[in-house]
Order: C-alpha cells, then sequence, then structure tokens
C-alpha cells in the first residue's frame, strides 16, 4: 500500500494495532506484539501513545517481543534498543515491565545461546506473535537478519553487515563506536507472525523495496522471504514506492 504521507500511513498502522488490542481484551486475551525500533515506527509509536492518553487505550493485556538488540549493549545506553523503546512507547503507556521483552544486550557472551533459545521459547509460549511491526535496513535485513540469513533461522547472535554499521554510525558519534554484533529474533520466529506490517518511508528506501517486492526471494535479500507470508502488507510512502 502506498501513502502520499508517511504520518497518514503511521496513524493507519497505529489503529491497526489499537483495534487488535482491544479486540483481544474483549476476549480476555493477551495480545503478543512484535515490535521494531529504527526511525520507521517512531509515528505509529507516537499515535500508540496518543490513543492511551486520549482514548484510554489500555496496554495492561499487551505483551511485547522486541526484534533484537545490539550486543554487547547496556541497557542505560541512549543507543540502546532497550533505552529507544522505553523513551518512545513504553514509559508513557500502562504496560506492565515483567510484559516487555527485550533481548538483552548485556548478557554474557558465554550464555547468549542459550538466552536466545529461551527467547525464542518464551514467544512460542505465549501462543507467538499476533502482530508484528518491522522496519527495513538498506541491506534488506528485518530485525538483524543481514544478508545470508536462513529461512529457517531462529532468535540468535549475528554479525552486522558493514551497510548496517555505518548507517548507525551517527546515532554512535562514529563507526568505531556502533557494535559488531546483535542479538536478532530469525527469519522463521518474523515469518510465525500471525500478521506483518513493514514500514517503508523516503527515497533512500526505494531501492530495497524494489528488491524486496519484486525481486527473487532469495537470502541475499532476507526481506524477500515475506513475500511468502500470507498476511503481510508493505507500507509505503510515495519515496519508498517510488521504484516500484
Ligand atoms: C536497524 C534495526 C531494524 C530497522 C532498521 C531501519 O537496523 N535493527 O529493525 O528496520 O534499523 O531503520 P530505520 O527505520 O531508521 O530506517
Amino acid at each position: 500500500v502506498i501513502f502520499e504521507d508517511s504520518n497518514v500511513a503511521s496513524v493507519q498502522v497505529a489503529q491497526e494495532i489499537a483495534d487488535l488490542i482491544r479486540k483481544k481484551q474483549a476476549l480476555g486475551q493477551n495480545c503478543v506484539l512484535g515490535l521494531a525500533t529504527g526511525s520507521s515506527p517512531i509515528k505509529v509509536y507516537e499515535e500508540l501513545v496518543r490513543m492511551h492518553k486520549e482514548e484510554g487505550l489500555s496496554f495492561s493485556n499487551v505483551i511485547t517481543f522486541n526484534l533484537d538488540e545490539y550486543l554487547p549493549m547496556d541497557k542505560g545506553n541512549m543507543q540502546s534498543y532497550y533505552y529507544f523503546m522505553h523513551e518512545h512507547l513504553f514509559n508513557h503507556v500502562d504496560i506492565p515491565e515483567e510484559n516487555i521483552n527485550i533481548p538483552d544486550g548485556s548478557i554474557p557472551q558465554e550464555d547468549v545461546v542459550e538466552y536466545c533459545l529461551s527467547y525464542e521459547k518464551k514467544i512460542k509460549d505465549h501462543g507467538g506473535i499476533d502482530f508484528q511491526l518491522l522496519g527495513i535496513g538498506r541491506t534488506g535485513h528485518i530485525g538483524f537478519n543481514e544478508p545470508g540469513s536462513h529461512y529457517n533461522s531462529g532468535t540468535r547472535i549475528i554479525t552486522l553487515d558493514h551497510i548496517t554499521r555505518v548507517d548507525a554510525a551517527p546515532s554512535f558519534l562514529g563507526i568505531d563506536n556502533v557494535p559488531r554484533k546483535a542479538i536478532t529474533m530469525g527469519i522463521a520466529t518474523v515469518r510465525s507472525a500471525k500478521r506483518i506490517v513493514l514500514l517503508g518511508w523516503g527515497n533512500n528506501k526505494a531501492k530495497i523495496i524494489k528488491k524486496t517486492i519484486e525481486g527473487e526471494i532469495s537470502s541475499h535479500v532476507p526481506a524477500t522471504y515475506l513475500q511468502e507470508h500470507n498476511n503481510a502488507t508493505f507500507v509505503l510512502d510515495k519515496g519508498a514506492g517510488s521504484e516500484l
């Protein structure tokens, strides 16, 4: 779906999430959200916060699993996705802290494998992800599933692509400060979500969006795996959709 404007598109995506939260609430069920960081979802979170404050949208039945986190990374660090999520969403809504799951970038190296398996298991134990929000990196990564990521991959440790580190460099005040690794949900983890919405804004995403939607399905562009999902929507603005 191509919108004139990313703000209008974001409001619509937030509305879909709010409707799902309310529907689950009416059924007495939890709503499991898979959440993304980066600039793309910021307006969606802003709108959800507005709906909480002005329309009484409650997050008391919401359980969240974030896609990824840098490794190593302390929670208190302003570049952490933990910080980002609290700043943009969690600090402003009534979600219980114990319902928030973000990969822990401070886990000791020797415990990472086991930690990733337990993250994956926790998602399954909650019945899987009802709604997965995604952005896309210039390498075609979703979460931090860089080129080469396997179709059946689960939550794991990954080495970041050089392009990804270049793109992250400004917020780390230089590429040397950007971690080389991350923990990310896998392609299979994302694919197992019942509903997926990928956000793409601006001309600088146009090339990778074209490859993702019109290109051959391949591990070279991990986001192409979404072509096979039966309930995935790419929500774009005119810039991101300009090469389609
Ligand atoms: C990071 C995140 C991705 C995100 C991507 C794009 O690499 N790990 O989940 O999709 O950035 O970020 P932006 O939305 O700022 O373009």
